[in-house]
C-alpha cells in the first residue's frame, strides 16, 4: 500500500524530564534530526519534535515534549520569582500612596496598612503561581505514555533530584507509563560522579528501565527512545 509522510498507526507522547544540563533537549534534537550543538541554551517554554519509526511492520509516530529542566523544586527558582512579585507590589503600593488614592492609615487605622495589604496581595500571588504552575505542569504531562528522566553521569546531584521528578512524574501520569532512567554524557568518562551499577539498582527498585547515553557521541540515544516506544506498543 501507498503510504505518505505523515501515514502512522499509533502516535506515543514522549516526555523528557529532568534537571537543567543534563543533555534533554540534545538527546531530542540527536533522535529527531541527528543533531548535537556543545552551546545549546536553555530551553524556554515547551518543544516538541516528532519522529516515526517502525516496529513490526507497524508505524510509530512519536510526539517527543521537551521543556526547561529549571530547579522548579530548589527555592532559587520561587524565590526569583517572588522577589519579583514583591518588588512589583511594592511600586504598586507606593504608586497608590503618592497618586493619593490609598492613604496608610485607610487600611487599618495604625499606619500599618499598606503593609498588610501588600503581605496579603503577595499571598494571593503566591497561589495564583502556585495555580499556574501546575496547571502547567499538568498540560506537559497530559496525555503521556512514556517518559525519559535523564540524569547526567558527572554531576551527582541531578541523580540525587530523579527521585522528585519521579514523584512530579507518578503525581500526573497514568501509573502504565513507560519510564525510562537515562544517564546522559556518558562520554565524559573521566569525570564521571556516578557508577553504572548504582543507577541500575535504583531504576530496578523502582521498576523503571534504564540506559545510559551520550548525545554527543550518539551513543545509546536511538535505543533508549526506541526501547520506549516498542515497550509502550
Ligand atoms: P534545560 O533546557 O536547561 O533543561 O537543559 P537540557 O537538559 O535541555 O540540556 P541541553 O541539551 O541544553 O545540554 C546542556 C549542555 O550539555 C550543552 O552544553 C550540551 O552541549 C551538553 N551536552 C548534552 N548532551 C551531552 C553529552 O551527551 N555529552 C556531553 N559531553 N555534553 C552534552
Ligand atoms: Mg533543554
Amino acid at each position: 500500500a501507498y503510504r505518505t509522510d505523515d501515514d502512522y498507526d499509533y502516535l506515543f507522547k514522549v516526555v523528557l524530564i529532568g534537571d537543567s544540563g543534563v543533555g534533554k533537549s540534545n538527546l531530542l534534537s540527536r533522535f529527531t534530526r541527528n543533531e548535537f550543538s556543545l552551546e545549546s541554551k536553555s530551553t524556554i517554554g515547551v518543544e516538541f519534535a516528532t519522529r516515526s519509526i517502525k516496529v513490526d511492520d507497524k508505524v510509530i509516530k512519536a510526539q517527543i515534549w521537551d521543556t526547561a529542566g529549571q530547579e522548579r523544586f530548589g527555592s532559587d527558582f520561587y524565590l526569583c520569582v517572588f522577589s519579583i512579585v514583591q518588588i512589583a507590589f511594592s511600586i504598586c503600593v507606593l504608586s497608590c500612596l503618592f497618586d493619593g488614592d490609598i492613604y496608610a492609615d485607610d487600611i487599618d487605622g495604625r499606619g500599618l496598612g499598606p503593609w498588610k495589604l501588600r503581605k496579603e496581595a503577595v499571598n494571593d500571588e503566591k497561589q495564583e503561581w502556585g495555580r499556574r504552575y501546575r496547571a502547567i505542569t499538568s498540560a506537559y504531562y497530559r496525555g503521556a505514555v512514556g517518559a525519559l528522566l535523564v540524569y547526567d553521569v558527572t554531576r551527582h546531584v541531578t541523580f540525587e533530584n530523579v527521585e522528585r521528578w519521579l514523584k512530579e512524574l507518578r503525581d500526573h501520569t497514568d501509573a502504565n507509563i513507560v519510564i525510562m532512567l537515562v544517564g546522559n554524557k556518558a562520554d565524559l568518562r573521566h569525570l564521571r560522579a556516578l557508577s553504572t551499577e548504582d543507577a541500575k539498582s535504583f531504576a530496578e527498585k523502582e521498576n523503571t528501565f534504564f540506559m545510559e547515553t551520550s548525545a554527543l557521541e550518539s551513543m545509546n540515544v536511538e535505543n533508549a527512545f526506541t526501547e520506549v516506544l516498542t515497550q509502550i506498543y
